[in-house]
């Protein structure tokens, strides 16, 4: 007898959003461009990529505030891309999201206890029973718990994120989607929350999507990763192959841009420099999106844009190149 696997935690298919033309009469914006992916239980996937390369879009699109144009994502099994809002109440538990800068995320009129406790309130929990939850999950990020009734702008950067990380776990998600949750923090703070984010996930067996542009800091934390370009995922896999082999030439200039910590390999290491910015995702090249700045590209590049697909046999990796680099 077979048994059918369980569904991923998270399971994306084809997802596509569009953004109308930022002026009248101006294309629309593939911000993303028919992505999948899968991120199980207690696993962190990394999504990195340059700036405007549809990072946040995803992450976004997945916790629902913002619309799918098409494709589908599913949790648990269960398509929730298409739910009414009112119908996402109870997913909203499972499902939560960390942003970028701490301090305009948190409402700065609203003290702690109003900003931990506000999750489990709209979930119908009772005051008293969530300030009490507020308390317990100050102490879980490393806050005081005195400091319960300050405001944001009292809490240093770092400090705000533990909070901004308190009120996602208030529910109890079993998903988190951490955008960028470091980028804005000084760097020696930004290891505290790192540290702070894997801790809880070994006792929360939390999963996370952890966004960032900084492939140092997404190789510390994930299990795979995906590197996305003008809206879609050009290579994907687990983290030691993809860091030791990349096999995109995309994934390969990202990598050589991240310094190494021994001075000798670094002074000795190749540096591929990419040629210019990204281009517009509201006119992307045709073929490969990558080709005008691709040190690799040849005349098919220029007019099929290469599926993803594996690019070694037998190791679960995907890349999108009609040329990868076979590692
Ligand atoms: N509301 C919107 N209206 C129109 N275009 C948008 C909107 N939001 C994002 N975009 C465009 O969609 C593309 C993807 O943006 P997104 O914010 O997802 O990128 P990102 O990878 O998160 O970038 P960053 O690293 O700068 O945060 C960009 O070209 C951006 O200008
Ligand atoms: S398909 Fe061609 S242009 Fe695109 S990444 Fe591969 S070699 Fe470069
Ligand atoms: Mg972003």
């Amino acid at each position: 007898m077979t048994t059918t696997p369980p569904p991923p935690l998270l399971r994306v298919r084809d997802l596509t959003v569009t953004f109308p033309g930022r002026r009248r009469g101006s294309a629309p914006v593939r911000a993303v461009d028919g992505i999948g992916f899968d991120v199980a239980a207690g696993e962190t996937l990394g999504l990195v990529g340059e700036s405007g390369c549809g990072k946040s879009t995803t992450g976004r699109t997945i916790v629902r505030l913002l619309e799918p144009t098409a494709g589908s994502v599913a949790f648990d099994g269960r398509e929730i891309g298409r739910l009414p809002q009112r119908a996402l109440k109870p997913l909203r538990r499972d499902l939560q999201m960390v942003f970028q800068d701490p301090h305009s995320s948190l409402n700065p009129r609203q003290t702690v206890a109003r900003i931990i406790s506000d999750p489990l309130l709209t979930q119908g929990g009772s005051a008293a029973a969530a300030r009490k939850r507020a308390v317990e999950l100050m102490e879980l990020v490393g806050l005081i718990p005195e400091h319960i009734d300050r405001y944001p702008h009292e809490f240093s950067g770092g400090q705000a994120q533990r909070i901004g990380i308190a009120r996602a776990l208030a529910t109890s998600p079993r998903l988190v989607v951490a955008d960028e949750p470091v980028s804005a923090l000084d760097v020696s703070v930004q290891a505290q929350i790192v540290n702070l984010m894997e801790r809880l996930q070994r006792e929360l067996g939390l999963a996370y999507l952890f966004i960032a542009h900084d492939l140092s800091v997404v190789k510390r934390v994930c299990d795979r990763v995906a590197v996305m370009y003008l809206g879609r995922i050009v290579e994907i896999g687990a983290k030691e192959r993809v860091y030791t082999a990349p096999a995109h030439p995309y994934t390969r200039a990202l990598l050589s841009a991240v310094p190494l910590p021994d001075p000798a390999a670094e002074r000795s290491r190749e540096r591929i420099t990419l040629l210019g910015d990204p281009p517009s995702p509201a006119a992307p090249p045709p073929g490969c999106t990558f080709h005008p700045r691709c040190p690799k590209a040849q005349a098919v590049c220029r007019t099929e844009a290469p599926p993803l697909r594996v690019a070694v046999a037998g190791e679960p990796r995907e890349v999108a190149c009609h040329f990868p680099e076979a590692g």
